[in-house]
């Protein structure tokens, strides 16, 4: 077996348990002869899947009971449709956006299409057209009668990570509006008070499992305000009184979800994560911030636990870089392409040992090109 550290930002590496898991019982699925993906979704076996899943959700992010956990197809991009389909028959029709990097950008220009009015409300592009922080909560220039209001708490191309505060939320809510917030890149890497958003969603590709299903967990109270086009398939109380199952779920992601719920639940759960994703953290930002060769631009308080995107000084060096760290068995390190630079994403099934060679792997490529720059 020839596994490398892999450093992408999703379809994204998944917790070797996980991986061995999923071959053993990949022929014979819990002794019926067929894998898990050739079996009728609405069987006894499969039933058991993703109900386990589901708890198993639930539990590590303490859902409350008054919520609602689906799974659903078409990843965060379609949610960023499919939301304003499930709320827009609601007597609010305007939704807010707080821009905080490229996927709320596209958020809000899909709220756009099914609002009266979409307004930006904040926004903390710079003036180099780059995103280095969060726009602080005092800053948002909230509209009166918002229906919600769109967030991404962790912008995985800029690597920009943060959540309101209970106070912050609270404001929100007194206000007759919600908070909607894109998780997609760190769901499940710390503990989280599921109460302060109406509704929180994301593609599973980064922390949860391989791609293909797409997490929603709603508000009961909302399940109830579609616009009349919404296609049946998305609206959210059939998904929820069919307990995800109104039409075929994509069955092999949701089992494979459940594993790495169960993989973290061994590991202690989200706040033992927390603890072991801030180490990662730690170490790979102190060693930019002390290195003349790297940089991170993001501002300290905003710095993604999850997403590290890092620029060489001297770019000619770039193409080395990604050449010998590949060949280190360090993969992916590439910088999303509206950025440059690179990019280490370090989700929960990075272990700290792949962010310890990755940093020896730095300082190394350091010291060998160290006078030129
Ligand atoms: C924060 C965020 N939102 C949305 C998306 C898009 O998700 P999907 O491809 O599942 O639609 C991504 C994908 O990288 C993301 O990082």
């Amino acid at each position: 077996m020839n596994r490398v550290y892999n450093f992408a930002a999703g379809p994204a590496t998944l917790p070797l348990p996980v991986l061995q898991t999923m071959q053993a019982e990949l022929l014979d699925f819990k002794g019926t002869g067929t894998s898990v993906m050739e079996m009728s979704h609405r069987g006894a076996v499969y039933t058991e899947v993703i109900t386990r899943a589901r708890e198993s959700f639930k539990r590590l992010l303490n859902v409350p009971d008054n919520y609602k956990i689906l799974f659903m197809q078409g990843g965060a991009i379609g949610q960023n449709a499919i939301i304003p389909l499930n709320l827009m028959g609601g007597a609010r029709k305007t939704i807010d956006s707080v821009i905080s990097g490229a996927w709320a950008v596209k958020t809000q220009a899909e709220a756009a299409r099914y609002a009266d009015a979409a307004p930006i409300i904040a926004n903390s592009c710079d003036a180099a057209g780059r995103f280095v922080s969060f726009p602080e909560f005092t800053t948002w220039n909230r509209s009166a009668d918002a229906a919600y209001i769109n967030i991404c708490t962790n912008e995985t191309i800029h690597g920009v990570e943060w959540y309101p505060s209970d106070a912050e939320a609270a404001v929100v809510n007194a206000s007759g509006a919600f908070l909607v917030a894109d998780m997609s890149s760190h769901i499940l890497s710390r503990p989280l008070n599921v109460a302060n958003y109406g509704v929180i969603y994301g593609g599973a590709q980064k922390n949860i499992g391989p791609a293909g299903v797409t997490f929603v967990i709603v508000r009961d109270d909302l399940l109830d305000m579609q616009h009349p086009l919404c296609p049946a398939a998305f609206n959210w109380r059939n998904v929820a009184d069919n307990d995800s199952m109104f039409n075929t779920p994509p069955t092999l992601s949701i089992y494979i979800a459940g594993l790495v719920f169960e993989w973290l639940e061994s590991m202690g759960g989200v706040a033992a994560m927390a603890a072991l994703n801030d180490a990662k953290a730690k170490l790979l930002y102190d060693f930019i911030d002390n290195s003349k060769l790297y940089r991170n631009d993001v501002q300290s308080k905003y710095r993604s636990c999850m997403n590290v995107p890092f620029f060489l000084n001297d770019e000619s060096l770039n193409a080395a870089f990604l050449e010998q760290s590949a060949a280190a068995g360090l993969a992916a390190l590439k910088g999303h392409k509206m950025v440059g630079g690179m990019r280490a994403s370090i989700y929960n099934a990075m272990p700290i040992e792949g962010v310890r060679a990755l940093v020896g792997f730095m300082g190394e490529f350091e010291r060998q090109n160290g006078q030129a720059f």
